[in-house]
This record gives C-alpha cells, structure tokens and sequence, in this order.
C-alpha cells in the first residue's frame, strides 16, 4: 500500500517509515521544512497529488513545557494541522492512523484509563492533542486513533538518554516517584502502527508497553541496565516544577487492542534492554 507519514522525520517517524518498509509498503515522508500540515492548501494539494490509501499522522508540535507560553503555534500544528489531514484523507478516501497521547488525561486514581474515559487535559499540550482527536473523529470517519504514552527511540532525545548522560555526570540522580506510566519503545510501536494500519479497524486505541512503572522505578532499571553505579533517588513532583503539568497515572488500559485482535506490545523492561543493545 501506498502511505503517507507526516512528521517522518521525528522520533517515531523514522521507525515507522523503517517497519512499513520492511513490510514492503511504498513510503512517502512529509515533515518541516519543506511541508508543513499547518499549510493547509500546500499539505492537501501533496496528499491529493500522492493519492496513499493511508496516511500515517505523527506530526505535533511536541514541546510540551514551551507549549505553555506558544500556545496559538502549538493548536495550530495539533489541532489545526490534524483537522487539515482529516479533512483530505476522507476526500481522496486514506484511511488515516493520528497518534494522540496519555496527556488528554487528567491524571486523576491508579486505575489504567479505558479508550472511553472522560478526557481532561492538564496541559495546552494535552488540551490540542485531545481536540486534534475530535478533529480526525468528525472529519475522517475511517481513522484510527492511538494514543501512546512515554516513548523513547533511537531517532529523538528521549528520557534514557538524558539518565544516561546524567548518569555520567553526576553521582546521584533524582527522580520523581509519583508519576506512573509505561515506558514504550518506538520500534516496538512501530510495528504495532503497521499492524493496525494494514486493516479497517477504525476506532480509538492504547498502546503502550506492557507493566507499569514510576519515573523513578524506569531511571533504576536504566541504570542497573547501563551498568552504571550512580545513585538514583525518589522524588515528589513538586520537587521539580515545570510550565505544564504532569498526570500522576498515566497507565493506559489495553482493553480495545485484545478486543480488535491486535497483540500487544512487549513488557517495558524487556523493551528497555531491546533499545540499549540496540543502540
Ligand atoms: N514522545 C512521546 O512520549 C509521545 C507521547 C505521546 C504521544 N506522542 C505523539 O507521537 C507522535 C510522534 O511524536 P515524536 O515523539 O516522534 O515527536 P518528534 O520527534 O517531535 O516528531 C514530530 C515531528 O513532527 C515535525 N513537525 C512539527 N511541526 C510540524 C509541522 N507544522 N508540519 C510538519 N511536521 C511538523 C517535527 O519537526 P521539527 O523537529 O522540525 O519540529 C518532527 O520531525 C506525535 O503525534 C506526538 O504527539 C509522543
């Protein structure tokens, strides 16, 4: 098949453009400079022109504390720009894959999050993400909609690298113990993005790396798996204030994956050491 990923050049962009290949898919990557989803004459007239049978839509504004202070550029790459590939894709008939986020939650008990669990956004980040989902649902019927949380890959600065180098520069490392999720490696939700995108069905997922885990309990296992010595502390999130608010849960329910027959992803710390020797 014939698919469009926008943001290709980004941290998942460029494992998912790997994975379809691998697969045997035709690729055509789109991202900043030369196109831009904000652009929507110039974004519509390039899908109409390629005429993919998917398009593959990662591109965000990703700067989540910067975010806070640029809010109108931040709504008009998540919002704006997935409203402007929705539109397209229902007119030249692409089904269309929108990656969204754990951030459209609100954070709030320890339960994992069901695909159908009020969104309440902490964060403008969040906030454009979670209308961006409603733009592609209104728009482009014919759509998958996956939100995944905490990801790292080889192709982005991630959060194992900053411990790594940190762990090389200081002799303790603090981190916060109150924030929970499941760190996911890029590749492995890569191909996940591709078993999804090779059928129809449409609908609002989450993907994630199997397990749950704090920020402080991912920096031990990154470090015990480095081999490195340095201390690592528990911290609260105050400790360490940021412009946009982080949720506390971020533990995603995997409940519409098992039901569409989708497998899963791998345990998160079987993924961690995937990425380490693979780096
Ligand atoms: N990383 C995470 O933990 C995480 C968690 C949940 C969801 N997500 C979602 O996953 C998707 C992929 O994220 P990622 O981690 O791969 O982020 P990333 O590395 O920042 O990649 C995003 C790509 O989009 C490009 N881009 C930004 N504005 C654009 C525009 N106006 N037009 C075209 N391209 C534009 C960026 O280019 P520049 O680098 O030049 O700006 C970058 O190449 C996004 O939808 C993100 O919201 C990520």
């Amino acid at each position: 098949m014939k698919i469009v990923v926008t943001g290709s050049e980004g941290m998942l962009g460029r494992d998912v453009v790997t994975a379809l290949k691998e697969r045997g898919h035709e690729v055509v990557g789109c991202d900043l400079p030369e196109y831009d989803v904000t652009d929507r004459i110039g974004i519509q007239q390039f899908i109409r022109n390629e005429k993919p049978g998917a398009v593959i839509h990662l591109a965000a504004y990703t700067a989540v504390d910067k975010a806070e202070n640029d809010r109108a550029q931040c709504f008009a790459v998540n919002t704006l720009g997935a409203r402007n590939i929705a539109c397209i894709c229902n007119a030249v008939g692409a089904k269309l894959l929108y990656t969204s986020t754990d951030y459209v939650f609100g954070g709030e008990g320890d339960e994992p999050f069901e695909t159908d669990s009020p969104v309440n956004p902490l964060n403008h980040y969040g906030k454009t993400k979670a209308d961006g989902e409603e733009k592609v649902r209104k728009y482009c019927p014919d759509s998958f909609i996956l939100r995944i949380c905490w990801t790292y890959g080889k192709n982005g600065k991630n959060f194992v690298d900053t411990m790594l180098n940190l762990a090389d520069k200081q002799s303790e490392i603090k981190a916060v113990d109150d924030q929970t999720g499941s760190p996911t490696y890029t590749k492995a939700l890569a191909n996940l993005i591709c078993d999804m995108i090779e059928t129809d069905k449409f609908g609002t997922y989450h993907a994630s790396c199997e397990g749950f885990c704090t920020r402080y309990e991912f920096v031990r296992e990154i470090i015990r798996l480095a081999g490195k010595t340095v201390k690592v502390l528990p911290a609260e999130s105050g400790e360490f204030p940021t412009p946009a608010k982080r949720p506390h849960n971020s533990r995603l329910s995997k409940k519409s994956l098992d039901e569409a027959g989708f497998s899963r992803l791998p345990d998160w710390k079987t993924s961690l050491a995937e990425y380490l020797s693979d780096k």
